[in-house]
């Protein structure tokens, strides 16, 4: 009989607690993922109580008040602090989101912060990109054109062109479709996930780029694109309210009316 154990280090055990000391009524409990695999520790949860009435609106305003004030050593991603750069997704209470635009007010009781699920974690709430980056580099996300532009300068769109790039440039590049996404999770080694196929839809969208065969040709593979079985966690977790899997729906349907 097959016997499976998990490796050690899988445990999370509990961490410290930093409690407020302001004096205040309005305290909240965050319960933040702690893990430095250079450490050779297991992870651990710590709690850090913050006062409400001397923290910004957001998750991550609550996260830089830890950081600024009570553990230095806590670590993550963010840099716009307006839902651009896609730095700071993680996962607030079980869904992926951004700490930057999450309000601590819309998180019920004590709020679980970990890194985004199926990543390798770095460090703290820092996972590692570099697969998904790779993943994206894949896709030749640049206009890829062989004819020199009409007009000898511009490469013009109409309005309508333009618009069919609406729902898809928005795409910050999270990740927090692709970590929310079973099939990615199983099979991220080969399946290019949500994020990257709304990417590489992009540039299948475009009017202006000559390269939509040989791009479809490195998508038709029964393991890039076709292990999306449309099981829609992708839109659900979508911060900018994009819908990856109408993409990839799209890519699916394009490869078939070229087969026909
Ligand atoms: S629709 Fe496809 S890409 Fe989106 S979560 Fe489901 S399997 Fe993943
Ligand atoms: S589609 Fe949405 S969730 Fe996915 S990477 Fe882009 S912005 Fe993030
Ligand atoms: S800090 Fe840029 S998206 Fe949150």
């Amino acid at each position: 009989m097959a016997e499976f154990s998990l490796p050690k280090n899988s445990v999370v055990k509990k961490g410290v607690k930093h409690a407020s000391t302001s004096g205040g009524k309005r305290l909240k409990s965050f319960k933040v993922y702690r893990y430095d695999p250079d450490s050779g520790e297991n992870p651990r949860y710590d709690t850090f109580e913050l006062d409400l009435d001397e923290t910004g609106p957001m998750v991550l305003d609550a996260l830089i008040k830890m950081k600024g004030e009570q553990d230095s050593s806590l670590t993550f991603r963010r840099s716009c602090r307006e839902g651009i750069c896609g730095s700071c997704s993680m996962n607030i209470d079980g869904k992926n989101g951004l700490a930057c635009t999450t309000a601590i007010e819309d998180c019920k009781g004590e709020v679980q912060i970990t890194p985004l699920p199926h990543m390798d974690v770095i460090k703290d709430l820092v996972p590692d990109f570099t697969h998904f980056y790779a993943q994206y580099s894949s896709i030749k996300p640049w206009l890829q054109t062989v004819t020199p532009p009409p007009s000898g300068k511009e490469r013009l769109q109409s309005p309508e062109d333009r618009s069919k790039l609406d729902g898809l440039y928005e795409c910050i590049l999270c990740a927090c479709c692709s970590t929310s996404c079973p099939s990615y999770w199983w099979n991220a080694d080969k399946f290019l996930g949500p994020a990257i196929l709304l990417q590489a839809y992009r540039w299948l969208a475009d009017s202006r780029d000559e390269m939509t065969g040989e791009r479809l040709d490195e998508l038709e593979d029964p393991f890039r694109l076709y292990r999306c079985h449309t099981i829609m966690n992708c839109a659900n977790a979508c911060p900018k309210g994009l819908n990856p899997a109408k993409a990839i729906a799209e890519i699916k349907k394009m490869e078939a009316e070229r087969i026909v």
